[in-house]
């Protein structure tokens, strides 16, 4: 056998990190992994596969035994929180990228302090799994759990409730015991214990907070006559606005010991408390300017930036003052379409030249 040499890469010193920091174990997020499942393609998972799932701890595999058909709806959760987060984070220093590596840390070491970012990813993770699962309830996928039927009868508004309201407590009680399950009351990370819990809670409360009414009429050819309505939970979409929102307004917080209870506080005791659904961090997040192994940051380099913008995307901010240089791009669109009686439309094919701009 022949031995190559290979220059280790940038992944390479990733890989090896997020594999310390789960072998320390400390990595509550790991069950994201199962994102993978969902991206293979399988199309059921049975309680005998629940030993052999990526990223679970003892407490949820016995979950996962006791509820495999729920299996499915969580690793599609996983999948949706990745992207959603990927989503709201495109125009970020940090944005969210995953390391593809085989230890589960889909993050990397970004999560390892509780910054906004960790802050953000547990309630994006924990509002997907309530989400997802919900979703499947509703759909009739699932034995366990169906429509909300609870909700019938006439409205004050004189419509009545009917078809499928989305079992929201359903989900959200699952969300609960399966990723709150991973957190760990450990004494000397205490605050960080509060930390999770609260942003997981928070996650999965912007769902509740924002159910809507959806509303169906009958009648004689499109009248509202009658009208029937169901609550339905927001889209996954909005809620991924909501939680960046919060992300952005999101609050420093220090522990303190009031009589035996532990509790986390605003730092800045000018600031206003805290509301339930409010995202919190106990450490203010690194600048993610340069790459740096030890905490998850890719740098900035290569990113495309926006020579106008005064916003986070833009390439002052997002190139950390080191400049960015500029390319000039040929598109190709449609344009001039004209639409022909009846009925096609038909257009011209127009190149332009764009400017890009990526940070040195
Ligand atoms: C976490 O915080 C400590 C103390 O501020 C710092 O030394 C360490 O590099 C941080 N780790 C990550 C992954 O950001
Ligand atoms: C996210 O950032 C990384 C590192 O800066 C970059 O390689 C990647 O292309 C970015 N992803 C997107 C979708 O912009
Ligand atoms: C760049 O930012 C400006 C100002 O915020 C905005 O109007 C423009 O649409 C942005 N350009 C691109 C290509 O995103």
């Amino acid at each position: 056998m022949q031995w190559k040499y290979y220059r280790p890469t940038p992944q390479y010193f990733l890989w090896i990190f997020a594999l310390v920091y789960l072998l320390v174990g400390c990595n509550a997020s790991a069950w994201l992994a199962l994102s993978a499942i969902h991206a293979s393609g399988i199309s059921s998972i049975k309680t005998s596969d629940c030993d052999n799932l990526p990223g679970l701890i003892n407490k949820q595999v016995q979950i996962c035994k006791r509820n495999a058909e729920v299996m499915k709806s969580v690793s599609g959760g996983a999948v949706n929180a990745i992207h959603e987060c990927q989503f709201q984070f495109a125009n970020r220093r940090w944005n969210c990228s995953t390391i593809d590596a085989h230890n589960n840390a889909v993050f990397g070491n970004v999560l390892e302090n509780g910054t906004r970012e960790a802050a953000f990813v547990h309630a994006i993770s924990s509002a997907a799994v309530a989400h997802s699962v919900t979703r499947a309830c509703s759909s009739g996928g699932l034995l366990k759990c169906g429509c909300d039927r609870t909700i019938s009868g006439t409205s004050d508004e004189g419509f009545t409730w009917s078809g499928c309201s989305d079992n929201v407590d359903y989900g959200i009680v699952f969300s609960q015991s399966f990723v709150d399950s991973r957190e760990k009351k450990n004494k000397m990370k205490f605050d960080r214990y509060l930390m999770n819990i609260h942003n997981n809670d928070a996650g999965r409360r912007v769902i509740e907070e924002n159910m809507r009414t959806e509303c169906k009429c009958h009648g004689v050819s499109g009248s509202c006559e009658m009208k029937t309505c169901w609550r339905a939970m927001p889209t996954f979409r909005s809620v991924g606005e909501k939680l960046k929102e919060k992300f952005d307004g999101a609050t420093e917080v220090v522990e303190v010991r009031d009589k035996k209870r532990k509790d986390l506080r605003p730092a800045d005791k000018n600031f206003k408390p805290y509301t339930h659904t409010d995202l919190i961090y106990l450490v203010p997040s690194p600048d993610f300017c340069n790459p740096d192994y030890s905490t998850g940051s890719l740098g900035t380099k290569g990113r495309e930036c926006n020579r106008t913008s005064k916003a986070m995307d833009g390439c002052d901010l997002m190139c950390c003052g080191r400049g960015f240089d500029t390319y000039q791009e040929t598109i190709t669109e449609r344009c001039s379409c004209k639409f022909h009686w009846c009925c096609y439309v038909e257009c011209k094919q127009c190149t332009k030249t764009i400017e890009i701009h990526k940070c040195k």
